[in-house]
């Protein structure tokens, strides 16, 4: 069964996508199978790794993009996924392994206008596809947008581990917190849907700091997350080994960068040479790896 993860944190701007993409890269430069699915209406971790040539024609026409297995409903998740996504210069594959389940602005219509069933909500629509093809990966990833609303609650549903990523300030504090209410609440709404076979709802795993400025100490900011962490864990709102990530991902300009080059920063070569932040990344796949959830 393939690991299952998904990165939310109820403030937005924090680095999910940054940090979901690029450990994407990480986890698949290492041989791993990975499936990446974007589950934010702004479609960024999508145009990123299409790039606005390739990314454009699916917004346009709305086929091809995940919210087609909702509305008009014809499409399967296993159609949509854009295997070993980057593609180099050459157009040749720049990185095999790293496959791609895209979104385009039509997913925000899941929030509003989408009706369906509701003995059969889109997250259990979504996670019966996603266990057809689970099979084929070692990490299905999903990139939230900071909310629990339907789209996100798609990525929610499917995965058993979540990863909060955070900026050393007081919103992402506040973002987490928020974050345990509202998950709390889910779960119990969509708990008659479980099927044993899916495994644990999504616990929080791991708290990752990211975008951390040189010389700016993070031991205060840490502390009060931890401890915030240690109250959510003795009241078992969270995974009873949940920790802040011993890695962090410093702040540097080729992350940004990245996104306009439509490449992970592990990719960038020469961009990135003598900037430590690949090797953020790669403590970051390496923790995940290194702790799988305890049975
Ligand atoms: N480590 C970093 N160093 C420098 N810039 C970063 C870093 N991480 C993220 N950024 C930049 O911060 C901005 C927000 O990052 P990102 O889009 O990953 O956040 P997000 O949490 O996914 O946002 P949203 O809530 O809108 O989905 C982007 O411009 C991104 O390039
Ligand atoms: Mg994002």
């Amino acid at each position: 069964m393939a690991r299952k993860l998904a990165f939310i944190n109820y403030k937005g701007g924090v680095g999910k996508t940054s940090l979901i993409v690029n450990t994407a890269a990480c986890l698949a430069k290492l041989g791993k199978r990975v499936l990446l699915c974007d589950f934010d209406t702004q479609s960024n971790a999508s145009i990123w790794l299409l790039k606005l040539e390739r990314w454009n024609p699916i917004n346009t026409s709305g086929e091809g993009a995940v919210f087609s297995i909702f509305e008009p409903g014809h499409k399967r998740v296993k159609d949509l996924v854009i295997k070993d996504v980057l593609l180099d210069k050459a157009g040749g594959h720049a990185l095999p392994g790293l496959d791609l389940l895209p979104t385009s602005f039509n997913l925000v219509d899941l929030e509003s206008e989408y009706t369906g069933d509701p003995r059969r909500p889109a997250y259990v629509i979504f996670q019966e596809q996603i266990a057809e093809i689970e099979k084929d990966y070692d990490f299905i990833l999903f990139d939230c947008p900071p909310n629990i609303l339907r789209a996100s609650q798609c990525g929610i549903f499917t995965a058993n581990e979540i990863y909060v990523p955070s900026n050393p300030d007081a919103l992402s504090l506040i973002g987490f917190t928020l974050l345990v209410e509202k998950l709390g609440r889910f779960h119990q709404l969509s708990a008659s849907f479980r099927k044993v076979s899916m495994g644990v709802p999504a616990q929080i795993c791991g708290i990752i700091f990211n975008a951390i400025k040189t010389g700016v100490d993070i031991e205060v900011p840490r502390m009060r997350m931890q401890l915030r962490l240690n109250q959510f864990k003795a009241a078992k709102r969270t995974a009873k080994d949940a920790r802040i990530f011993t890695a962090f991902v410093r702040d540097a300009m080729v992350v940004r960068r990245a996104v306009a080059l439509g490449m992970p920063v592990t990719l960038l070569g020469q961009e990135a040479e003598g900037d430590n932040v690949v090797r953020d990344f790669e403590r970051i796949a390496d923790e995940i790896l290194r702790n799988p959830p305890a049975p």
